[in-house]
């Protein structure tokens, strides 16, 4: 689960469309496209941390008209992974999909995207990135994975080209099961105690980053808006909710191993414990969507 196998993002997909679902009245995006075109027909459309181009999926629709995306991720696995994963969407979805000699094409119902996948490590080279060509700067799932350092490079190179930025999925530090089980709550702090370390960016901020992140963006003079995009992963729902309430649990095992070994034999007997529980546990991760624009 620390890991961003094409798997895992797959897995997690489905419930982060579905928490998207519920933030999704919290920001106008047709509105926001328009304002960022400022009279260009094609808005550009910069994703930080692609993956296999689930921001994309998520967002596209939901933007409208035409639009220009320059996905970004240093990961060549999942950078291969990406094209697959947009046709099968497209397909699955009833949307046109080219690929043609510079990129990528998806044409769907009031909207259409060129895209064009950029392998770019964003720690070594943050000045690389095409911020001009771009109205608009995203990510989905990596804010927590960064350091404040980092955060304030990147805020600060985008606020000075006046970018809007939208963070979406971002942990803020939530873990809610029911049924409870004796280890919830240490295992719970040491989780969090792991997700707060360098995952390549420095010191990561895990829980942390949607609040220094907005107080950051509003320091600098941004409108904020922000909305709860909760994971909820109901194992009564069935197998898909049961594989990703095993996964997570077999990440949070792992990860306390690593940050306590003194809790090693607790990590392996309350995972155990809550796999015989699978069919009737509920889960809710708590995430956030930050939208930041200049005023
Ligand atoms: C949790 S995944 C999110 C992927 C995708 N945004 C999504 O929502 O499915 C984090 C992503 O950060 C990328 N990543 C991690 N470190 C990176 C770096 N130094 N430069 C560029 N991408 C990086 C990983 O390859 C992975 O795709």
């Amino acid at each position: 689960m620390t890991g961003f196998s094409a798997d895992w993002l797959a897995l997690r997909e489905p419930f982060d469309r579905s928490a998207r679902a519920a933030s999704a009245a919290a920001f106008d995006l047709p509105a926001l496209a328009l304002r960022l075109r400022r009279g260009d027909p094609v808005l550009g459309v910069l994703d930080l941390a692609c993956g296999t181009g689930a921001n994309l999926r998520a967002l596209a629709p939901r933007l409208g008209g035409v639009q220009r995306w320059l996905l970004v991720d240093h990961d060549p696995l999942l950078l291969a992974a990406l094209p697959g994963a947009l046709a099968a969407w497209a397909e699955a979805e009833g949307f046109l999909f080219r690929r043609e000699a510079e990129g990528l094409g998806i044409e769907g119902p009031g909207w259409r995207a060129e895209v064009q996948p950029l392998r770019i490590d964003l720690v070594q080279d943050l000045a690389a990135l095409p911020l001009a060509q771009v109205g608009l700067v995203t990510a989905s799932a990596l804010l927590d994975l960064v350091s404040a350092d980092w955060l304030d490079d990147l805020l600060a190179r985008a606020c000075h080209a006046g970018q809007a930025l939208l963070f979406a999925l971002t942990v803020d530090g939530r873990l809610d099961w029911t049924p409870r089980v004796t280890g919830d709550d240490r295992l719970a702090r040491l989780f969090a105690a792991h997700q707060r370390r360098d995952k390549g960016f420095g010191a990561a901020l895990g829980g942390a980053a949607v609040d220094l992140a907005a107080d950051r963006l509003r320091a600098l003079g941004c409108e904020l808006k922000l909305a709860p995009s909760d994971w909820v992963i109901d194992g009564r729902e069935g197998a898909q909710a049961q594989a990703m309430l095993a996964a997570m649990l077999a990440g949070i095992a792992a990860a306390v191993r690593a940050q306590d070994p003194g809790a090693a034999a607790l990590a392996t007997d309350w995972e155990a414990r809550r796999l015989r529980l699978l069919a009737r546990t509920r889960l809710r991760v708590g995430h956030r969507e930050l939208l930041a624009t200049l005023r």
